[in-house]
C-alpha cells in the first residue's frame, strides 16, 4: 500500500515538475510540502511526535520509489528521514525529541552538516567548534560545513563540531541548530546531477545557540554520526535502485515502441541479452539493500550489508543508466526523454554518505577481522 501510494504521488506530483527542477536546478516548494502531507517525512517517527510510526524497510521502499521517477526529490526524503530524524529519535533528549521531531515530520525540513571543506572522508577531522560558555549557558559556534543536502530549504540542522580539539574524534558533539539562530547559507553548488537538491556551504560566524540543544552527551557525536550514517547508507542503496529501475523501466518500454528494420528494436536478442543482463543486477542490488534493511530493523549486525549494498547499488545504477541512453539510442541522449539525468544523478551515488572506497575500506575491516 505505502508503494502504491508513494507511486501515484511520485508520478501525479513529481513528475511533472522534474525536467524543470533540474534545468532550474531548485526544487519546487510543493514537492518538499507534498511529502510532509504524504506522512512521509516522519516515516519511522513515532505517532505521539507525528510521525507514521512505519519501519525502516518502509523508509527504504520511499526512497526507492521516489528515486525512480526523481531521484533529486528522493534524497530530499532520505536525508531527512534516515539522517536527521533518525538522530533525534535514538540520542536526543525527551526535551529535544518533543521540540523538534513533530515539526520535523509536519513542516520543517532537516539537513545533516558532517562534511567540511578540508574533511570528507576523513569526516572526524572537522574543525568547527563549539565552545561553551563560562556560565554553561549555551555554545557559540563557529566554523564551516560544505556539501550540505536540503541546506537551501531546510530550517533545522544537526551540526558536528569539536568542543574540544585536543580530543581529537572523541570531542565531536552534535548540535541542533535554527536556521533562524544565524546559519549563514552560502555558496549553492552547482552540480553534474540531483540538481534540484540544494547542497550549499554553511558558515557559522560566532553563533550562539542554548546549551539545551547540545543533542546527547558531549564528544559522542561521532558514534551519532557514523552509527546513523550505517543506515543513511541503506537509504542511498535504495536511492540508487529506485534510479535503475526508474531508467531500465523508461528506456525499454522506449525500446518496445521504436520500430527499426521492420520491428521493435526491443525484441532484437543482442537487445534483449543486455536488458536481462541489467535487470538481473538491479534485482541483486535491490536484494543486497532489502537484505541490509531487515538486518537493521531485526537488530542484526548491518555495518557490513550497509556499505556492500550501497557501493554495488550505486555500480549497477551507473550502469543501467548509461546502458539506458543507449538503448533509447540519439533521443536517449537529450534532456526531453530524462533518460540522460538519470545517468548524471546515478554518478553521486559513488560519492555521498562515504565514497566507494570508504565503502569498500569498511567490508573490509570486517573480512580482516573474520579471516585474520
Ligand atoms: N560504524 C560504527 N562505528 C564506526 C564505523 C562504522 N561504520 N567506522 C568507524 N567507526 C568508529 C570506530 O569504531 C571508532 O570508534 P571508537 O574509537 O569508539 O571505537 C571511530 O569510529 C574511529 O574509527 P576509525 O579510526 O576506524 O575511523 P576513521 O577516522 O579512519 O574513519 C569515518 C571513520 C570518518 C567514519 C570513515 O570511515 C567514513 O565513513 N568516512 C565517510 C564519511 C561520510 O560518510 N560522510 C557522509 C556525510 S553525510 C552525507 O554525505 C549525506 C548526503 O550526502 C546525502
Ligand atoms: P575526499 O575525501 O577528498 O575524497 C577524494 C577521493 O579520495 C575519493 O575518491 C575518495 O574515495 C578517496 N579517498 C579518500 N580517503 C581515502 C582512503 N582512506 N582510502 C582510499 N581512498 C580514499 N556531507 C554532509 O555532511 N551532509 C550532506 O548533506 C552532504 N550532502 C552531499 C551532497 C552532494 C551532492 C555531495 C557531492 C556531497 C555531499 N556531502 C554531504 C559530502 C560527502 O559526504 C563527501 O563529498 C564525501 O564524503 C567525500 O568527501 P570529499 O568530497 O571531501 O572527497
Amino acid at each position: 500500500m505505502l508503494k502504491e501510494a508513494v507511486k501515484k504521488f511520485s508520478e501525479e506530483v513529481v513528475a511533472p515538475r522534474v525536467y524543470e527542477m533540474d534545468e532550474n536546478e531548485k526544487m519546487d516548494p510543493a514537492i518538499i510540502k507534498g511529502l510532509f502531507e504524504q506522512g512521509l517525512m516522519g516515516i519511522e517517527t513515532d505517532p505521539e511526535h507525528g510521525g507514521a510510526g512505519a519501519s525502516f524497510t518502509s523508509a527504504i521502499l520511499a526512497i526507492e520509489e521516489l528515486a525512480k521517477v526523481d531521484p533529486a526529490v528522493s534524497v530530499c526524503c532520505d536525508v531527512h528521514n534516515t539522517l536527521v530524524n533518525t538522530v533525534f529519535r535514538k540520542y536526543a533528549s525527551d526535551h529535544l525529541k518533543n521540540k523538534y521531531l513533530p515539526l520535523l515530520s509536519s513542516e520543517k525540513l532537516g539537513s545533516f552538516a558532517l562534511s567540511e571543506p578540508a574533511s570528507g572522508s576523513d569526516a572526524f577531522a572537522l574543525k568547527t567548534t563549539a565552545k561553551k560558555s563560562e556560565d554553561g549557558s549555551y555554545y557559540t559556534l563557529n566554523g564551516s560545513k560544505m556539501w550540505i543536502t536540503n541546506s537551501a530549504e531546510a530550517d533545522i540542522f544537526l551540526v558536528f563540531a569539536t568542543v574540544d580539539p585536543s580530543k581529537g574524534y572523541k570531542g565531536i558533539s552534535c548540535f541542533v541548530v535554527e536556521k533562524e539562530m544565524g546559519v549563514e547559507i552560502a555558496k549553492k553548488e552547482k552540480k553534474l546531477g540531483i540538481r534540484a537538491s540544494s547542497t550549499c556551504t554553511l558558515n557559522f560566524d560566532d553563533l550562539k545557540i542554548p546549551a539545551e540543544n547540545l543533542l546527547g552527551v558531549e564528544g559522542q557525536g561521532y558514534k551519532y554520526a557514523i552509527e546513523i550514517l550505517n543506515e543513511g547508507r541503506v537509504g542511498i542503496a535504495a536511492q540508487m535502485v529506485g534510479l535503475a529501475q526508474g531508467a531500465f523501466d523508461k528506456s525499454v518500454s522506449y525500446a518496445f515502441q521504436r520500430k527499426q528494420f521492420g520491428q521493435a528494436v526491443g525484441l532484437f536478442q543482442g537487445m534483449q541479452m543486455q536488458f536481462a543482463d541489467v535487470a538481473t543486477e538491479i534485482e541483486a542490488a535491490r536484494l543486497l539493500t532489502y537484505n541490509a534493511a531487515r538486518l537493521k530493523e531485526q537488530g542484526h549486525a548491518f555495518t557490513k550489508q550497509a556499505a556492500m549494498a550501497k557501493w554495488y547499488s550505486s555500480v549497477v545504477a551507473q550502469k543501467a543508466s548509461g546502458s539506458a541512453i543507449e538503448w533509447a539510442g540519439g533521443v536517449g541522449y537529450t534532456r526531453e526523454t530524462g533518460i540522460e539525468k538519470y545517468w548524471r544523478d546515478s554518478k553521486i551515488g559513488a560519492l555521498y554518505e562515504g565514497t566507494s572506497n570508504i565503502q569498500q575500506i569498511t567490508i573490509g575491516k570486517f573480512i580482516t577481522k573474520e579471516y585474520s
